[in-house]
């Protein structure tokens, strides 16, 4: 019945007939708890009231303040949680800029930021001058020199800063990061990963009208690795980076653009203005990234092809292989190492403790909530978040990086965001210490 129930609360969306009495058993202990903290969501569209959903079902949060560029979706971001029986949050609409107001108003003690790309970088770093635990949306920042600032300001502040890769926290990979911590593929010596996901016909592109929606703004302008970070928030767990090894350089390149001209003379006929748009960004990115230590990466990024949604994860080490499009894997310590074996098996004797509960009903089968849990817990103890701030920096430079060497056809260094601290870092994403 708790399961059904809160299946039943998250499926909602909007919640619009449930009351304190209904609320499954974390929601009712936050919404009742005296030692609750203080959050805060700018940018409350699509993400962000996905976020405000599983916020609702942690406990020991509230929500104070909500902030958006329209009002619609500010006060539709409110309403959710009062018809799940909390205090309505204070609304701030107005402008770009207002979100400066509710973080010097609010005290809040984290803020969920889930605007348009460019505000990521300059909202966290506002959030931090006022003692805020920013959790940024994917990617933390558009460029390098952002991406420094946000590292920069949070060795000032000393106020730790994470941005929410949720594929990090996918139990699958959890899993795998379990392994490889128990040196079941001994040393790794490549990853391959992408974010193959055919956004053209909603996140860019409007499905009924063909309008462009504001990412699209950005395949105009630039060729390059737009999203990496879901592709790449695993592995560098996997490739210990920033802690024992650090990326040394990017070698990218992008092939023609032309699969949003063919989507448009596809679904909308020879005549619509986006068909005949000569599109700066190429189809598929492809970019190699080599580390100190010797290890390679390959990522993909693959958004306006018609095909289904692929992550492709492959670690390959030493001793072994997990390919997670497969869904197998090959050990040298199973009898029939050079066959594959199914991953499941795996994944369930292996699995990471945060994955303690079924969470499947809640948004991106509960990949999200795990990760708003393990941050809000940091946040609680005034602690470090489980991605740091490095973590954030190295995910989110590829961005900018990818479309500098596609640019010049040549390989481009990688910042040290550490500052050579990635020599003694040890690892500290999800250390499992019950293996
Ligand atoms: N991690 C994931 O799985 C995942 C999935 C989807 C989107 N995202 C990320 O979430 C972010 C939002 O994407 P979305 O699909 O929700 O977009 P969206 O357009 O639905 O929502 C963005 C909202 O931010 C508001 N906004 C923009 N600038 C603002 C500002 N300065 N102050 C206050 N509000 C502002 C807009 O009015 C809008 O309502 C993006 O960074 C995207 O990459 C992540």
């Amino acid at each position: 019945m708790e399961n059904f129930s809160r299946r039943d609360f998250i499926k909602t969306g909007t919640m619009a007939t449930i009351g304190l009495g209904l609320l499954p058993g974390s929601a009712r202990a936050a919404a009742e708890s005296s030692e609750t903290i203080r959050v805060g969501v700018i940018g409350t569209g699509n993400r962000g009231k996905s976020h405000v959903a599983n916020l609702l079902t942690i406990s020991g949060v509230e929500v104070v303040a909500v902030c958006d560029l329209f009002d619609s979706q500010a006060s539709a971001a409110a309403n959710m949680c009062v018809q799940a029986g909390r205090k309505k949050p204070a609304i701030y609409v107005k402008d770009a800029l207002t979100y400066k107001q509710m973080l010097a108003k609010e005290k809040l003690d984290a803020v969920i930021i889930a605007t348009y790309w460019d505000s990521h970088a300059p909202i966290a770093i506002e959030a931090m001058n006022n003692g805020t635990y920013p959790g940024i949306e994917v990617p933390a920042a558009l460029t390098v020199e952002n991406t420094w600032k946000l590292v920069e300001t949070s060795e000032k502040t000393g106020i730790p800063c994470m941005m929410l890769e949720n594929w990090s926290f996918r139990q699958d990979n959890l899993a795998a990061l379990n392994m490889k911590r128990l040196n079941m593929f001994g040393d790794i010596v490549h990853c391959h990963c992408a974010h193959s996901h055919d956004c053209i016909d909603h996140w860019f592109f409007d499905s009924k009208t063909g309008d462009q929606k504001w990412p699209a703004e950005y395949l105009l302008k630039y060729n390059r690795d737009q999203y990496p970070t879901h592709a790449v928030g695993p592995i560098i767990s996997w490739m210990d980076i920033n802690r024992g090894d650090i990326f040394t350089e990017i070698y990218s390149s992008a092939t023609a653009s032309k699969g949003i001209n063919a989507y448009f003379k596809r679904e909308f006929g020879e005549n619509h203005p986006n068909g005949k748009i000569k599109w700066k960004q190429g189809d598929i990115v492809t970019s190699l990234l080599k580390t100190k230590s010797g290890k390679t990466l390959v990522i993909n990024y693959d958004m306006q092809l018609p095909r289904p949604y692929s992550n492709r994860w492959l670690l390959e080490g030493t001793k072994g292989v997990y390919d997670e499009e497969k869904a197998s894997i090959s050990l040298v310590t199973s009898p029939k190492y050079h066959e594959w074996e199914p991953w499941k098996p795996y994944e369930e004797k292996y699995n990471h403790k945060w994955w303690n509960a079924d969470y499947s009903a809640q948004s991106h089968g509960g990949t999200d909530y795990v990760m708003l849990s393990q941050f809000i817990d940091a946040v609680k103890k005034k602690g470090p978040t489980p991605l740091d701030v490095y973590d954030s920096a190295v995910m989110t430079a590829i961005v900018e990086l990818s479309g500098i060497s596609i640019e010049k056809n040549a390989p481009v260094p990688f910042p040290d965001f550490t500052k050579g601290k990635w020599e003694t870092n040890k690892p500290y994403f999800g250390m499992d210490l019950s293996l």
